[in-house]
């Protein structure tokens, strides 16, 4: 079902001395920055090899991921696993009982097709599901 992971995403307080820090101190460059306003989130994609790590800022208080900052602090906020097939991957997690937050694809950043898989059932980790137009 899965492919590779696509990207890592750390929950920042302030994306531009995240985009700094990512530059200064790893080396990394941002090859991707966008406002997803329907998920209240401001991301920027820095490449590392063949996957990302995603800078995910809020674009408010009142957010999914403001409120993260708020209860949890900075840090891994979920992993996004690459698939090929979104509906299907979906289709067999509900057959098999996994709490999902989108039960239907829906448009994430880039233009990808995405979907949240509960952190409850998944000891702890919000996991993303990306399907990619290509694939
Ligand atoms: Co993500």
């Amino acid at each position: 079902m899965l492919g590779k992971i696509e990207h890592v995403a750390v929950a920042v307080a302030d994306l531009d001395a995240a985009i700094a820090l990512y530059r200064d101190v790893w080396g990394l460059d941002v090859e991707h920055r966008e406002r997803v306003e329907d998920q209240g989130v401001e991301e920027a994609m820095v490449r590392i090899g063949d996957s990302y790590i995603q800078l995910l800022g809020a674009t408010g208080a009142d957010t999914t991921v403001g409120k993260f900052l708020e209860r949890r602090g900075e840090g891994l906020h979920h992993i996004a696993y690459e698939v090929d097939d979104l509906e299907g991957a979906l289709t067999q997690l509900k057959a098999q009982g996994v709490p999902l937050i989108d039960e239907v694809p829906r448009r994430g950043g880039r233009g990808h097709m995405v979907a949240f898989v509960h952190p409850k059932g998944n000891r702890g980790l919000l996991v993303e599901l990306i399907q990619k137009p290509s694939s």
